[in-house]
């Protein structure tokens, strides 16, 4: 029997991931959904949890599940308020891996999420940068690590400029705070990343492909997924990052 607990509610087995933040707009929909989709074409029993009351990642969904005649790949549930945590606890042990949308405010539901997950993903987006911004998403994740102390912490660059300078303040910004890892493996703004989400796609499955999103989005991924598998073994070692 595998009893590495991870807390009182949610067994040591299925990895939970929240994308989120405080901010609008930085990527975390398009995030949690192709890692949604990447999971589940790596034959995971993946449930995708839209806590967002925007209903992007549902709309994807549906839309996924439309255009793929109801093979999405993966279940897709919304929760949202006070009801997530339970709801949360009660379904996520029935799958492998579990992927929360958040909306774009410190809301009850992000927090519910974040009081069982294993990863936090937190997407910046350069352009609109600001550290107050920042400052909100440590205090909020300091805030959670009382009650959920093994929780992990990422943010990492998404619509990034190929090039410049804003890419370089915000990183510096990002890899100063000690409240999250700063995971040099940006996401590029590019139109395959918009196009894949309009047709209910991973950057992965678009056709023809973009290699460099599709690129950008699997070191990302590779470098969550390092982080995951330690999670799981409970094995509390850093990776090795980039940059
Ligand atoms: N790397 C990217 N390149 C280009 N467009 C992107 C990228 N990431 C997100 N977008 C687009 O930016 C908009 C906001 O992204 P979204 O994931 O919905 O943000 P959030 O869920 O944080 O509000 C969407 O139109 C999305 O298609
Ligand atoms: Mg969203």
């Amino acid at each position: 029997m595998i009893f590495n607990v991870k807390n009182n509610f949610i067994n040591g087995v299925v990895m939970i991931y929240v994308v989120g933040g405080i901010k609008g707009g930085s990527g975390k929909t398009t995030v949690a959904t192709n890692l949604a989709v990447k999971l589940s074409l790596l034959g995971k029993d993946v449930l995708l949890v839209d806590a967002d009351d925007q209903e992007t990642a549902t709309d994807f969904s549906a839309w996924r599940n439309e255009r793929t005649e109801g093979k999405a790949g993966y279940t897709s549930v919304q929760l949202t308020g006070k009801a997530a945590r339970d709801e949360l606890t009660r379904l996520a042990n029935k799958y492998e891996e579990v992927v929360i949308d958040t909306g774009g405010r410190d809301t009850t539901s992000q927090r519910a999420a974040l009081s069982v997950a294993d990863i936090y993903l937190v997407p910046f987006n350069p352009r609109s940068f600001d550290v107050w911004t920042v400052e909100k998403v440590a205090r909020l994740i300091e805030e959670i690590q009382t009650i959920n102390p093994t929780l992990k912490t990422y943010a990492f660059l998404n619509r990034a400029d190929p090039r410049g300078s804003d890419n370089d303040d915000a990183a510096e910004a990002l890899r100063e705070e000690e409240a999250f890892k700063y995971l040099d493996t940006p996401l590029v703004n590019r139109k395959a990343f918009s196009n894949a989400s309009a047709q209910g796609m991973g950057v992965m499955e678009l056709q023809p492909q973009d290699k460099k999103a599709t690129t950008e989005f699997s070191t990302l991924f590779d470098t969550i997924s390092n982080v995951g598998n330690n999670v799981e073994n409970n094995v509390i070692s850093d990776i090795t990052f980039k940059g």
